[in-house]
């Protein structure tokens, strides 16, 4: 279904993706780490058409998404939502209002303007934000709500988009460890439950080993593992992380190791 081939992204001298091969065949939950620097974030902006890539291609059921321009590519974009560590709401904006801007791609200028949107659109917004178990916050504004409410506010917008997959970039870095469960979580529920694939770019290792399926290194902005969470040994992890101090210092910095999944899941429920 996604096909990334040989996808490559410079910045004068410097190659930020070089030469990435990445097949998706089916729905799936994967992780994408790496140190600072590697190429994660330019990897996921190219997916999402936020900016060209150099050379290479991206398919997406046959569709060319690097040859993609205007309509088509704005239609692209809501087809793969993106999510941000600083989960760019509107902060002053209700949290309803702000999942409905979701849907801004397919409504008219006018609507916009005048906050309009059809009733169907807000029993949506609010089965969604139920769904993420922060309905009883629908009225608030963005900005009084917790960081991890606030990403699943973010969620929730990328959901109203109905995408067939979520980019997030370093979902869970600006939140405590409970909250960074629960928003893992709810991603890892998304994919289960509607099938839809999820790729993120994470911080930790173990969080990338507990909740996804499929895991991805970069290193230089070249993919240096590809596999699942058991083939992930601690070698891997040095050829992804570099065996010097900041090995243990990246990789084994473990945000939300000593919580259960099953917390996580009663905040969700
Ligand atoms: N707009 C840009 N202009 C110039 N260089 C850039 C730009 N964006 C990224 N880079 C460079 O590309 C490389 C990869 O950056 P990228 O942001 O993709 O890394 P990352 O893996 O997401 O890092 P982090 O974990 O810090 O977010 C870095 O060397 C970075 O300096
Ligand atoms: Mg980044």
């Amino acid at each position: 279904m996604l096909r990334i081939e040989d996808l490559t992204k410079s910045f004068g001298p410097n190659v930020a993706v070089d030469a990435a091969n990445i097949t998706v065949e089916k729905p799936a939950m994967i992780g994408i780490i790496g140190r600072s620097g590697a190429g994660k974030s330019t990897l996921l902006r190219m997916l999402n058409c936020l900016t060209d890539a150099t050379s290479g291609r991206i398919k997406f059921e046959d569709q060319d998404i690097t040859a993609l321009k205007g309509k088509d590519k704005r239609r692209w974009q809501s087809e793969c939502a993106m999510i941000f560590q600083q989960f760019n709401l509107v902060p002053r904006l209700d949290v309803v209002s702000n999942v409905l801007h979701g849907t801004l791609n397919q409504r008219s200028t006018m609507a916009t303007m005048f906050n309009l949107f059809p009733t169907s659109d807000i029993h949506r917004a609010i089965d969604i934000l139920d769904r993420l178990g922060i309905a009883e916050h629908g009225p608030k504004r963005a900005e009084a709500l917790s960081g991890g409410q606030q990403q699943r506010v973010a969620i929730a917008r990328a959901l109203m988009q109905d995408p067939k997959i979520i980019l997030a970039d370093e979902p869970i870095a600006s939140l405590d460890p409970m909250n960074a469960q629960v928003v893992m979580q709810s991603l890892r529920s998304i994919h289960e439950e509607d099938g839809r694939t999820v790729i993120a770019n994470l911080h930790t290792l173990d969080t990338a080993r507990r909740f996804c399926d499929r895991v991805i290194g970069m290193r230089d902005g070249r993919i240096v593992f590809d596999g699942t969470p058991e083939q992930l040994t601690t070698g891997a992890a040095r050829d992804i992380y570099g065996a010097d101090d900041s090995f243990s210092e990246e990789a084994t910095s473990t945000q939300i190791e000593t919580l259960d999944r099953t917390d996580a899941e009663d905040v969700v429920a």
